[in-house]
């Protein structure tokens, strides 16, 4: 059995994409179980490079089945044009399925995302994705099997959940709403037009690990941004930790039986909320510069800082991590000295677990320690072996604080700058 959990260990943006997209060579299935379009996932394939949002990143092997799990909320607009976008590129996209019971995003939810987030201050990638999480918990949004069920019923809930959504965006917000008949319309012609790749996932998923398949769990985000284990309130609304692969893609805890973690070399952060580490200075400005920190999905800049390991040793407790891929090792390349952050300092003592109280964390000062850089190009280098001895002593310091073992070093954004020290069970 085979079945692998890839999971972001810091605030999102870890190189997902590419680490899903490296395993999938070797992998039969690719599931996303959470999040929605707000991801922004980079595959840098020779010299084309894919940016994906809501197809998993193993679509670009042809004969990798590839699942938007029932814990995905669904833009049915941009799976459409995603789709368009892969298909005008010679991508074969058959093998693409989503969940019957994956919650879709409505253009009221991206309408309310927009204008809730200018109050509220998250940052939010305004694609609607906390206000569908929202209906999906407060039981009344629609799912997939909704729109390709009973039309009369669709119709009858969708009246009234337009007429609801429109008091909201109109008398609290006083922006024009939406037209009940024109969206039905809108809608079931996009439910149509994806019809040939709506199934039952979890069945799909559950049969290809009891046949003995590879299944990746791609995940999205990352722990900081999950809705319980974040940094609250500035998250996402979904579980990018390990556990909600199992929610999110329909299947037992008992069939995982690897989690492998994605952090960057360093630390970044995109949208507000606290992040300890940030450097506002010239450093931090060669860090966005060297590792091209814009966001895929919005175009921001990312805020970028130093390695922080009390944030890793936090996602290996919350997502038990087996394992760790370091990305962008190659930004720090120029660097003359590293700095490390072991600990916080709040009001003169020291902390070694990552607060819950975002108060607390705001105030927190990072504790360093310095590492000499290597100062060496590392983007050629395929074997382990070959790093600068500096740069392994970099990784080795790491490894020790966290205990966790390094499977995968990423030394450039193209599939051949990976290098592997363990495949375990790929
Ligand atoms: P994701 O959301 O976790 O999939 O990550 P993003 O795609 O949003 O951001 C990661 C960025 O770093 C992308 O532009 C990748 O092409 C790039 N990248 C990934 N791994 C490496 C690496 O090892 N070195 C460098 N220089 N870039 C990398
Ligand atoms: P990938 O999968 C980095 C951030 C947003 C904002 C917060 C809430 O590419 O790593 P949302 O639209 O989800 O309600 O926004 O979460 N955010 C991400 N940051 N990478 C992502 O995805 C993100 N998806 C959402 O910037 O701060
Ligand atoms: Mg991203």
């Amino acid at each position: 059995m085979s079945a692998i959990v890839l999971v972001g260990a810091q605030w999102g943006d870890e190189g997902k994409g590419k680490i899903t997209d490296y395993l999938s060579a070797r992998a039969d299935c690719v599931v996303r179980y959470q999040g929605g379009s707000n991801a922004g996932h980079t595959v840098a394939v020779h010299n084309e490079k894919f940016m994906l949002h809501l197809i998993p990143s193993g679509i670009l092997y042809p004969e990798t089945l590839c699942i938007v799990g029932n814990g995905v909320v669904v833009d049915m607009e941009k799976v459409l044009a995603e789709l368009q976008g892969l298909q005008q590129r010679g991508i074969d996209t058959s093998n693409l399925r989503i969940s019957l019971r994956a919650p879709v995003v409505m253009p009221y939810h991206k309408k309310i995302d927009a204008l809730e987030d200018r109050s509220s201050n998250i940052g939010t990638t305004k694609k609607g994705i906390g206000p569908t999480y929202a209906d999906k918990i407060n039981r009344i949004g629609f799912r997939f099997c909704d729109l390709v069920g009973d039309r009369e019923y669709f119709a009858t809930r969708l009246k009234t959940m337009v007429e609801y959504k429109n008091r909201i965006i109109q008398e609290i917000y006083h922006e024009e709403g939406f037209d009940y008949k024109e969206l039905m319309d809108q809608l079931l012609s996009q439910a149509d037009q994806l019809k040939k790749y709506l199934a039952d996932t979890s069945y799909l998923v559950y049969s290809a690990i009891r046949d003995g398949k590879r299944v990746i769990f791609e995940g999205a985000q990352g722990t900081l941004l999950d809705i319980d284990h974040g940094t609250y309130p500035y998250v996402t609304s979904s579980h990018p930790t390990a556990g909600g692969a199992c929610v999110g893609a329909g299947i037992g805890p008992t069939y995982i039986n690897r989690v492998l973690g994605i952090a960057k070399a360093y630390t970044t952060r995109v949208g507000e909320g606290p992040f300890p580490t940030e450097l506002f200075d010239e450093t931090g400005q060669q860090l966005l510069k060297r590792g091209a920190e814009f966001g895929v999905t919005t175009g921001r800049q990312r805020r970028c800082g130093w390695l922080d390991t009390v944030i890793l040793r936090y996602a290996e407790r919350i997502n038990g991590l087996t394992d760790i891929a370091i990305t962008k090792l190659d930004v720090l390349d120029t660097f003359k000295t590293i700095k490390v952050c072991v600990a916080y300092r709040y009001k003169g003592t020291l902390i070694h677990e990552f607060p819950e109280d975002i108060k607390i964390l705001k105030e927190c000062e990072p504790e360093y320690i310095e590492l000499p850089g290597w100062q060496e190009d590392i983007t050629g280098i395929t074997r382990y072996e070959d790093l600068p001895l500096k740069a392994r002593a970099y990784l080795a310091k790491i490894e020790e604080i966290t205990g966790v073992k390094q499977s995968i070093i990423a030394v450039g954004p193209k599939r051949s700058q990976t290098i592997v020290r363990d495949l375990m069970y790929m």
